[in-house]
């Protein structure tokens, strides 16, 4: 058998020689395709964890204190906010809440006298909103649900209320932890983990002097995956420099298709008479988005323009558009990743925060609003955009305007990858690189630009 096959072997192993980088890259490739589960490479780990704090043993049941934290570093819960599930183990019922509520409940018509607040096995919960009475509240709560990224504002980026539970176990051997914990912003996108019983968290009096403790503490964690939250793209970017007059748009059909016979009303028109009707009319409270009609069809687009050359440095304007008549992001913020970003001299009317500032590697930057100036990016429409410039410094050996390395590598809007034109299209300057050399790095980046938006 070895004979027989040995006089083709050289054959195929030259073959094989040639294609080994291209093996190698698709092995290391696939190895970075994520299935379902939640493995965002910028922001490891990302989670919203939510903590019990069994603050009191009451007759027939606990009082505990939910917090929950978002750890994620840009990916906010904003209007309409957060809601809350979880099963009871047994017939446990929830006799009252402070700062938050649940949305129904449910069938109480076994108690006489005082009747609790919920009796349903699975209860929603949602934040009250702002302006809740005084006696209603509790710290950290009542903000409709709304909770802020950990980088943007550390300090608002926990949500919490207390539950007063009944019908439940009054010890710590008997208490039984709720399962089957749903966390949904107010889509899906979140998978929750396995309530864990942990140390009981320790809390420190404001002048310092005394640590008291809760009873018992359990913790979920809930991470985020964009599979979950859509299967269609909801960013897209376009790109332009002053070198070449192309402006490269978003790809066709990034987010959806427009004059889809089978679904046609799937935009509106800038200028149609019926954009009034379609905007206010039947769904205005929808959060399902109702776009602009435009190839790509995202109701967010992110325009890289390469606006300047200087000696030492080169500047380039970022403007964000809202295609979405439905939506007003409040917070937005976006992750840049570009090599040059470890030398940004200027950012011009947007906050900025590197990502990646440990382990060499520093190329990966969030940018959001500044407060009551562009914090808040409008529906679509005239105001609908936001726009700010950046000033690099040129680190001589790695800057070049060749092969596209002034565009950025990738981007988030929100915490969801924004899709990037195909490589191949970029702005080029003139008389830039071989034919061959382009069809070698069109066809690669194709493939890294599919798999990138499923990282
Ligand atoms: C959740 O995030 C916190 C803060 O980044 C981290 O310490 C913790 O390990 C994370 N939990 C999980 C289960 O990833
Ligand atoms: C339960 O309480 C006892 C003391 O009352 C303590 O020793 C034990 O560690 C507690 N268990 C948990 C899981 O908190
Ligand atoms: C968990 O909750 C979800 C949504 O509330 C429900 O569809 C599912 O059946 C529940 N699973 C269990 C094991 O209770
Ligand atoms: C439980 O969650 C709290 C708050 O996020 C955190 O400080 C604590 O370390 C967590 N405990 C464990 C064991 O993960
Ligand atoms: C039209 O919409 C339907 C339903 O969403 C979808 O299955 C189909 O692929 C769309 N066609 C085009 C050309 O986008
Ligand atoms: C966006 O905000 C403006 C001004 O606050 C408001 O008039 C408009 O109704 C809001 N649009 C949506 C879709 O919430
Ligand atoms: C990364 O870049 C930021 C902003 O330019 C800078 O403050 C930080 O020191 C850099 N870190 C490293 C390791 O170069
Ligand atoms: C750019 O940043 C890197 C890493 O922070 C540093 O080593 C390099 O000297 C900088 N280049 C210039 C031109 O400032
Ligand atoms: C501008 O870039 C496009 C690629 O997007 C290229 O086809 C064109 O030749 C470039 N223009 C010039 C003047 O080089």
């Amino acid at each position: 058998m070895e004979k027989e096959l040995s006089p083709s072997m050289p054959a195929v192993s030259r073959s094989v020689a040639k294609l080994a980088p291209l093996l190698l890259s698709l092995v290391v490739l696939s190895s970075l395709i994520p299935s379902t589960e939640a493995y965002d490479a910028l922001d490891p780990n990302g989670n919203i964890t939510i903590k019990w704090d069994v603050m009191q043993w009451t007759p027939d049941g606990y009082v505990a204190t939910v917090t929950m934290f978002n750890f994620q570093q840009y990916r906010h819960i904003q209007a309409p906010g957060w809601t809350l599930g979880w099963t009871w183990q047994k017939k446990e019922v929830i006799w009252s809440m402070v700062g938050a509520q649940t949305t129904e409940q449910g069938d109480c018509s076994r108690f006489k006298g005082n009747i609790p607040h919920c009796c349903k096995k699975d209860p929603t919960i949602v934040d009250l909103l702002p302006g809740t009475p005084y006696n209603m509240q509790i710290a950290n709560c009542c903000k409709g649900g709304v909770i802020n990224s950990w980088v943007q504002d550390p300090a608002n980026a926990a949500s919490s209320f207390q539950v007063s539970v009944g019908v439940a176990g009054t010890t710590n051997k008997t208490v039984r932890v709720p399962k089957n914990f749903t966390l949904r912003a107010p889509g899906p996108g979140y998978t929750c983990g396995a309530a864990k019983i942990v140390k009981p968290t320790k809390f420190v009096t404001q002048d310092g002097r005394r640590t008291t403790q809760a009873l018992m503490t359990w913790n979920v964690t809930c991470t985020y995956s964009q599979f979950l939250a859509q299967k269609t793209p909801t960013c897209c970017v376009s790109l332009s420099s002053f070198y070449n007059d192309t402006i490269v748009n978003c790809p066709t059909c990034t987010c959806g298709c427009q004059n889809n016979a089978s679904q046609p009303g799937s935009c509106v028109e800038a200028d149609s008479p019926y954009l009034a009707s379609a905007v206010n009319g039947p769904g205005k409270y929808s959060y399902t988005p109702l776009v602009q009609c435009t190839t790509h069809m995202c109701p967010i687009r992110v325009h890289w323009h390469v606006k300047l050359n200087y000696k030492d440095y080169w500047r380039v304007k970022i403007a964000i558009t809202n295609f979405n008549y439905r939506m007003n992001y409040t917070q937005w913020n976006l992750v840049i990743q570009h090599p040059n970003f470890d030398n940004i001299t200027e950012i011009f009317s947007y906050n900025y925060k590197s990502l990646t500032p440990y382990g060499g590697i520093n190329d990966t930057a969030m940018l959001w609003g500044v407060k009551y100036y562009n914090d808040l990016l409008m529906e679509a429409g005239p105001y609908g955009n936001v726009q700010s410039e950046i000033l690099f410094k040129k680190d001589p050996s790695t800057f070049t305007f060749h092969q596209g390395w002034a565009f950025p590598r990738r981007i988030y809007f929100n915490g969801d990858n924004c899709v990037m034109p195909p490589p191949d299209s970029y702005p080029w300057l003139p008389n830039a690189g071989s034919r061959l050399m382009n069809a070698l790095v069109v066809a690669v980046s194709a493939v890294v630009t599919w798999l990138l938006f499923y990282i």
